[in-house]
């Protein structure tokens, strides 16, 4: 069946044509229209931008999805959009173009959960992933370990108490002078740079506990810097990428292999948008390897905010007969609807 994907939770606009059955996961398209040149300007996102960028993309990203594919409307069998969490403003704005569009051309709906989506993305690069499985969702907004009992069912079993590792990662980048969001230029910038160089505290907090905290190592460096350049020493942009990276990395890892340990798992997925950081997915393909786990991550190119992984993890609801209609509305929180 043909899903059409819908996303606008935060600063990337995206709609994705996938062809779902038993076994079959295709991507027939999967437009992302991104904000990111308009936010980089404040160095963040700026959530009433988002939605107008949103509304302005939205026509046009649905029909080209569409057009990609080769299919018209009417061929599409559901429609799936991303209804939380989010910025609340930029996810009413898919949630009401994609009721509009099934109201008025008579498909299903289905709504999707943003976390559920980034774990169906591994679907789409490992079409034989089936749950149980372990999930760590590392993105802008979320550092969570779920255990996936269903496709549809998760359990959140820890998760970061303040701050997501995605948005540390950005924060030290803007500070270092990288522009936003500077995850995936940090990843690069720390393989030239010592990993010992700044000693800072790790964000896996003691004990068999799940979970995290980013702000003292967001803190901690932020403090480093400031000292630096109190005493008119230059820092070393390289050295703070490598050692930051290199605690944050550390620490996933290490949370990870309790909780593969807790509940006996034999398969991890890695997903969200940090999952495309190279140093977190080789340190996880070796902690995979030494426990003899299956390591399932998408493709990199869809480890950030896309369609397509709306339309999986929307493929799975429908099946499950969730389906939503006129009433659905947009929730911020992660508690859904
Ligand atoms: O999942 P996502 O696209 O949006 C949210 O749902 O939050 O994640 C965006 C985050 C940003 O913080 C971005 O800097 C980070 O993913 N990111 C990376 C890399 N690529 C994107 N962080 C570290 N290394 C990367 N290669
Ligand atoms: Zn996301």
């Amino acid at each position: 069946m043909y899903i059409l994907g819908m996303e606008s939770s935060c600063d990337e606009t995206s709609a994705a044509v996938v062809e779902m059955s038993e076994g079959q996961r295709r991507i027939c398209s999967n437009i992302v229209a991104s904000q990111i040149d308009v936010h980089r300007l404040y160095g963040g996102v700026v959530p009433e931008i988002a939605s107008r960028a949103h509304i302005e993309a939205i026509s046009r990203i649905t029909y080209e999805a569409l057009e990609q594919a080769g299919i018209g409307i009417g061929d599409v069998d559901a429609v799936a959009v991303t209804a939380f969490p989010g910025l609340i403003g930029a996810l009413l704005v898919g949630v009401n173009f994609a009721k509009s569009l099934a109201y008025s051309r008579h498909i299903p709906l289905v709504a999707v959960n943003h976390i559920h989506g980034h774990v169906a993305a591994a679907y789409l690069s490992h079409p034989d992933l089936k749950p149980p499985f372990l999930a760590l969702v590392v993105s802008g907004g979320h550092t969570s370990i779920y255990r996936v009992e269903t496709d549809t069912d998760y359990v959140e079993i820890g998760s970061t108490r303040d701050d997501a590792a995605g948005e540390a990662f950005d924060k030290i980048g803007r500070v270092i002078g990288l522009p936003y969001p500077g995850g995936a230029a940090l990843d690069r910038l720390a393989y030239e740079g010592n990993k010992k160089a700044i000693s800072l505290p790790s964000p896996a907090l003691h004990g068999e506990t799940l979970d995290f905290s980013f702000s003292g190592i967001k803190t901690a460096a932020l403090n480093y810097l400031n000292s630096m350049q109190q005493k008119g020493e230059e820092i070393n942009p390289a050295d703070v990428a490598a050692s930051y990276t290199d605690k944050i990395v550390t620490a996933i890892t290490q949370k990870a292999e309790t909780a593969l340990l807790q509940t006996g798992m034999d398969t991890l997925v890695l997903a969200g948008g940090v999952a495309a950081n190279s140093h977190l997915r080789a340190s996880l393909e070796a902690l995979c390897k030494r426990w003899g786990v299956r390591l399932a991550m998408p493709d990199r190119a869809l480890c950030g905010d896309n369609g397509a992984m709306i339309a999986a993890a929307g493929y799975f609801e429908f099946l499950k007969g969730n389906l939503a209609n006129t009433s659905l509305n947009a929730s911020a929180s992660d508690d859904g609807l």
